[in-house]
């Protein structure tokens, strides 16, 4: 069974997070950045393009995982305030003043929407570090690909077309494609602003209305550049923030009944309980992008040197919390010796620490729950019996820092060969026959990626066939383009992400037909 226990245990205890302020929390914040300048962080739920404490006025503490100090409070929604979320975003949509329009109103706006961010980049990639923990390089890079991705969904909204067709004289038939209405959307906190941009960006490209809950570790980012909107373009009402805890905010989306459609990146356990929460209140659409325990495979012909930076960051990259990262590593018999030493000494070279120093590759892991499960991993694959090849502890007492890992002499029952572990912890075993790594490889209820290092153009293809996953990765990894789609087979996942399957997730099809005389 891929839930473990410990997650279960471990999620339990995100209320721990949980502290009221006692005096009125103002609607914004100056946060110092370890850069040396200030921002102002908006602390409210965003709700009609305008901040506002909850009803409740509850707030919650958000912490820096690198100093595990607190970096503010911000208000904490609960289930009133996504009611009025959904109240407010309800009216907006049957308004038509954005699921109506020309659609060129709202390829200008969310153009502008990216515009607005990305002037504002280096802001949003230090909160990102900050809130997150990930190294500088890295939050760059995701307002880059938010950006991009804002940008390549506006040029689509004008773009979603139906069919002429033919049934005979008798009638003239066509199909459009509408709007579904007011979505709900639940993110992570592993890439809390390109997940933001992944939810918000089609939906609202084609005219929906959004009620999106961030996670409770990784709030701000999703704050700061929503107060963008407005001067965007994006009417009152078309995007609404509310903060808050998945047992509380989450649920009271997944079940809310007006609420027409849910999309979730999380954990598998979580996206089941979301998919059973929307089939009992009023079937609304899900999609779901969910875990993962991918196999990258080296074979014998790979080029040793770039193969090994591909496993990197594969598995090291964002700390290892990446739903597809190449957990699994498995190496052909030919090159496993040769290929194992390269990969230690590169593991062994990979800059850990304060995400916000120069040249680290690997910050903070995101809260005190991860790190607590990916150290409780690491105990257990030493339990197992499997070997430390480096790494396999904290790094200080400070901060939640984790030595890259490599565990060897696995054996394909070990937990941590089957479970996500969402951290720097890697698994190698070695393989001789297509046969029996393609049995290997997908001998698991995941199917989001997999990577594959060959020279060969015919074991690249072949293999990339016969492996059940969402994307094969070939000599590379980790690597996304906007217009390529992302999402899993089998547990991984309902439907898919980016490129324009992501649209049609957002759309629904209405078919007219005209009896003609
Ligand atoms: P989670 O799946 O519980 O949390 C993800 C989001 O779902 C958060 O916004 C959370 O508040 C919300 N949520 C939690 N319970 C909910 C509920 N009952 N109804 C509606 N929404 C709810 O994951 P968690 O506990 O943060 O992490 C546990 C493990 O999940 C990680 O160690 C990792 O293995 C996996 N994970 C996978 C991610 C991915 O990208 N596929 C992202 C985050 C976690
Ligand atoms: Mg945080």
């Amino acid at each position: 069974m891929i839930t473990s226990t410990i997650s279960k245990r471990l999620s339990s205890q995100s209320f721990v997070f949980t502290r009221q302020l006692s005096t009125k929390l103002p609607l914004s914040v100056t946060i110092n950045l370890p850069n040396g300048s200030s921002y102002q962080q908006p602390t409210g739920l965003f709700i009609g393009n305008k901040f506002v404490p909850s009803r409740q006025g509850k707030t919650f503490e958000v912490i820096n995982p690198s100093t595990e100090e607190e970096i503010t409070h911000i208000y904490e929604g609960r289930e009133d305030d996504v009611n009025h979320a959904v109240d407010i975003a309800e009216q907006t949509f049957k308004s038509g003043v954005w699921s109506k329009v020309d659609p060129i109103i709202r390829t200008n706006a969310i153009n502008k929407f990216a515009q607005l961010i990305e002037d504002h980049a280096e802001t949003v990639a230090a909160i990102e570090s900050l809130d997150n923990g990930k190294a500088l390089f890295a939050a760059r890079g995701d307002v880059v690909l938010a950006v991009n991705y804002l940008r390549s969904v506006a040029g689509w909204a004008d773009k979603v077309d139906g069919r002429v067709i033919d049934s005979g004289s008798s009638h003239f038939s066509y199909t459009k494609r509408e709007a579904i209405g007011v979505v709900g959307q639940i993110i992570p906190w592993n890439f809390p602003l390109l997940m933001w941009a992944w939810k918000v960006g089609p939906a609202l490209a084609t005219g929906n209305t959004v009620v999106l809950k961030t996670a409770e570790a990784t709030p701000l980012s999703a704050l700061y550049v929503s107060q963008f909107a407005e001067e965007a373009g994006i009417p009152a009402g078309a995007l609404n923030i509310v903060s808050g805890f998945g047992k509380i905010v989450g649920e009271a989306i997944a079940t809310h009944p007006r609420i027409k459609k849910v999309a979730f990146t999380g954990s598998t356990a979580t996206g089941r309980h979301i998919l059973k929460a929307a089939a009992e209140s009023n079937l609304k659409k899900v999609t779901l992008e969910l875990g993962g325990k991918s196999p990258n495979i080296v074979f014998n012909d790979a080029d040793i040197a770039k193969t090994v930076q591909n496993i990197i960051v594969g598995i090291y990259f964002n700390s290892g919390e990446v739903c597809c990262a190449g957990s699994r590593l498995y190496v052909q018999e030919g090159i496993y010796e040769e290929l194992l030493e390269a990969f230690k000494v590169a593991a062994e070279g990979v800059k850990v620490g304060d995400p916000f120093a120069e040249g680290t590759f690997q910050g903070a892991q995101t809260s005190q729950n991860q790190i607590d499960k990916i150290l409780q991993y690491v105990k257990i694959g030493k339990e197992e019996g499997a070997r430390v090849v480096t790494g396999g502890e904290r790094i200080g007492d400070k901060g939640f820092f984790i030595k890259p890992t490599i565990f060897a002499d696995v054996e394909e029952s070990f937990r941590i060969v089957k479970e996500e572990i969402f951290g720097p912890v890697i698994t190698i075993s070695k393989f001789s026959t297509v046969d029996e790594i393609i049995e290997k490889a997908n001998n698991t209820n995941y199917g989001l990626a997999a990577g594959i290092h060959t020279t060969s153009l015919n074991t690249a293809i072949d293999v990339s066939n016969k492996i059940e996953a969402g994307t094969v990765w070939i000599n590379t990894y980790n690597d996304f383009h906007h217009q390529v789609p992302f999402g899993g087979f089998k547990e991984s996942g309902i439907g898919r992400e980016l490129g324009t399957e992501a649209l049609d997730n957002y759309t629904q099809v209405k078919s007219v037909r005209i009896k003609l005389d």
